[in-house]
């Protein structure tokens, strides 16, 4: 087997846990387009607070760089770029466009790559795998392995979770890639069919999105007939196949955008999906769902010229990823209706928190009269026990 020099492309959410594990063992390059990413990651800081400053010190000569030229030497491509969706709802794959033609640039005979990044059944093989003929007439391998990484979730970390690992069997190319996802994830799972492991990962988000949004309906409904939902679903629960999902508010970067890559690959066979996307529209609708909840609450209580704290604006509990975050449409929709009104979320990294007028200290707002919880990070135990000591302080809890 040849010495494998392996090269992480993104190094966001997804990429960077990747290569914190790659670093341990082999001599990694870490690419990234984003020079204030680099610079950070250099000087040991994670903008998005996953990383402690001594676990992204650099080992086995590793490098975090923006610099293309570093990929020459390497013969082992993960690509981990953001894959949206237009304003139209459409995959929008410039990111993994680019990240290929750069990565075309520097690729030699024999050298694997892999898709992590999301996408829709044939990305990998015909879409990525051209761009590089396009560049280069090189014989060279891809695959793609979906990637599981729940940021936030300390108990599921990527060593912990199983990976699905697709690529056309090749007795010489196999221990290497072995060697490489064995040091990334606890047990890898094989398979040759790239376009039913890039599918089983859509399907992965798919569900959970639609289940979360069942749940969703039902409160909703429970809510308008006056039917206390916890007590119902503690019912319904005592059934042996009941499955687990709480309501809540969905965002970030898969759930609200993977089902469309779902739809949107039926659609190019002619078939309409009909369960796919039920859950799309109830789950942005909680956005006004609790928004209204929250305005008749305050109006009720007669709290609109009091210190009113709107605590956690990220998409769910214990990150600081504010993508799609329906919690900080709710705060921008509340903050014209009552201008006094300020947010609080301690997950959120404290430089991009003073641009965007978030508080990150406690201190500062523990005066308030009220504080409305919309994303429950473990770090809000304080404004319980603070709350607890006050008659006149008052919480409303809306957690995801
Ligand atoms: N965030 C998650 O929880 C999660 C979980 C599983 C899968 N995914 C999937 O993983 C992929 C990456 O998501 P993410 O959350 O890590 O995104 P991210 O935005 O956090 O990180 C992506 C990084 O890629 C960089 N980048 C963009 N174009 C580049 C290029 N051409 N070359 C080098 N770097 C480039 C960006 O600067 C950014 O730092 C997406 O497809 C997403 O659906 C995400």
């Amino acid at each position: 087997m040849k010495k494998i020099f392996p090269c992480v492309v993104g190094l966001g959410y997804v990429g960077l846990p990747v290569f914190i594990s790659l670093k341990k063992k082999f001599q990694v390059i870490g690419f990234d387009i984003d020079k204030k990413r680099v610079q950070d990651l250099n000087h040991q800081i994670d903008v998005n607070n996953e990383f402690k400053n001594y676990q992204l010190k650099l080992s086995n000569k590793s490098i975090i760089t923006n610099k293309e030229s570093n990929l020459k030497k390497c013969n082992f491509f993960i690509v981990t770029v953001p894959t949206p969706i237009n304003n139209n709802k459409i995959p929008n794959l410039r990111y993994i466009v680019s990240a290929f033609k750069t990565i075309g640039k520097y690729i030699k005979k024999d050298d694997i790559i892999f898709l992590e990044s999301t996408v829709f059944p044939g990305t990998t093989e015909y879409i990525c795998k051209k761009i590089i003929k396009k560049n280069k007439n090189v014989k060279f391998h891809i695959g793609y392995s979906s990637e599981r990484i729940n940021p936030g979730d300390k108990i599921h970390n990527i060593s912990k979770i199983n990976k699905v690992v697709s690529i056309k069997h090749n007795k010489k190319i196999i221990p290497s890639i072995k060697k490489v996802y064995n040091c990334i994830s606890k047990k890898i799972i094989m398979t040759e069919n790239i376009k039913e492991a890039e599918l089983s990962k859509l399907i992965e988000n798919t569900q959970r999105d639609l289940n979360i949004a069942l749940m969703n309906e039902l409160m909703i409904l429970c809510h308008k007939t006056n039917l206390d939902f916890n007590e119902v679903i503690r019912l319904a629960k005592t059934k042996w196949n009941f499955l687990n999902f709480s309501p809540g508010l969905v965002g970030g970067h898969c759930l609200p955008v993977d089902p469309y890559y779902l739809s949107y690959y039926a659609n190019k066979f002619n078939f309409k999906t009909k369960v796919t996307l039920a859950g799309r529209n109830t789950n942005n609708s909680m956005e006004k769902f609790i928004y209204e909840k929250i305005c008749k609450k305050i109006i009720n209580k007669k709290m609109i010229n009091k210190k009113i704290i709107i605590a956690g604006l990220t998409y769910k509990p214990n990150v600081a990823d504010l993508r799609n975050s329906l919690a900080n449409k709710i705060f921008k929709r509340l903050k014209k209706l009552v201008p006094s009104i300020v947010a609080y979320d301690p997950t959120i990294n404290h430089n991009l928190a003073k641009k965007l007028n978030i508080e990150t200290n406690f201190k500062n707002i523990k005066k308030a009269d009220m504080f409305i919880i919309l994303v429950q990070h473990n770090k809000f135990k304080n404004i319980y026990m603070h709350v607890k000591k006050y008659k006149n302080k008052k919480i409303l809890d809306f957690h995801s």
